[in-house]
């Protein structure tokens, strides 16, 4: 295990791309800890996961619990309950470096590019959490399909965007952890374009009867 972090949170880690990451980050040797609205079922569904990737270091709780216990923070719910978790988990995560993984999109139209008022939701996420957290945008582009499966090897890239290198650093590493390639995509400021290309990627999905289109990054040195 790379980093010089162990527990990560995962809150909304009961959800499709939470629970995906919460059991790749178990397997590569972190404890996680997933958070939900209901430490009943935060601590159900950990018991699943538990199951289902061979492991037994992944526990869950409510989300501010989980916040609390993480070393690093993830943030793995709809954008329809984003400022609302973000109020939840506030206090837990100053001074620690959050991982938005959120997507705004407008349904029913999820195939259509949707910017929020704030800019991105990682920039929204920033702006309410203050500069006492480290905002940084990952994942977003990775389906749930692929995660899923923990064995199931997955063909993309994970692009990072965020305005300090030691947190675009750390979700490189979780993202290489979960069995991908994890680039510094700029600043937080590009964070809407990342998040962009999710509603663009879900519409291709749509056309080519696929489930889990991606992207690769091409032209750069293999690190
Ligand atoms: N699914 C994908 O393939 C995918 C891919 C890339 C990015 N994303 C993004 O990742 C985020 C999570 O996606 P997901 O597919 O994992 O979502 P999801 O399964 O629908 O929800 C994740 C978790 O969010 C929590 N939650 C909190 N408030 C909620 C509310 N008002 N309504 C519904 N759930 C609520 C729920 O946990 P509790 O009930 O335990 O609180 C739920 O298990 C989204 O922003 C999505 O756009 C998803």
């Amino acid at each position: 295990m790379s980093g010089d972090f162990k527990r990560v949170a995962v809150i909304g880690g009961t959800g499709k791309e939470g629970s995906g990451l919460a059991m790749r980050w178990a397997r590569a040797g972190y404890e996680v800890i997933i958070g939900s609205r209901s430490a009943e079922k935060g601590a159900r569904v950990a018991a699943e996961l538990n199951e289902r990737a061979g492991v037994s270091t992944i526990r869950g709780t409510d989300n501010a619990s989980a916040a609390r216990e993480g070393e690093v923070v993830v943030l793995t719910v709809p954008y329809s309950a984003h400022k609302a978790t973000l109020a939840q988990i506030k206090d837990e995560v100053q001074g620690k470096v959050l991982v938005d993984v959120t997507v705004p999109l407008k349904p029913p139209n999820v195939t259509v590019v949707y910017i929020p008022e704030g800019g991105s939701a990682t920039q929204e996420a920033q702006d309410f959490l203050g500069d006492g957290v480290k905002v940084v945008a990952a994942f977003q582009n990775i389906s749930a399909a692929h995660l899923k499966d923990p064995e199931h090897a997955i063909d993309c890239d994970v692009l990072v965007c965020g305005d300090d290198k030691a947190a675009k650093q750390v979700a490189i590493t979780l993202a290489n952890a979960a069995g991908m390639r994890g680039i510094d995509a700029g600043p937080l400021a590009n964070a809407v374009v990342v998040e962009g290309l999710t509603p663009v990627l879900i519409g291709i999905n749509k056309r080519y009867k696929a489930r889990g289109a991606g992207i690769r990054i091409t032209g750069i040195e293999e690190e």
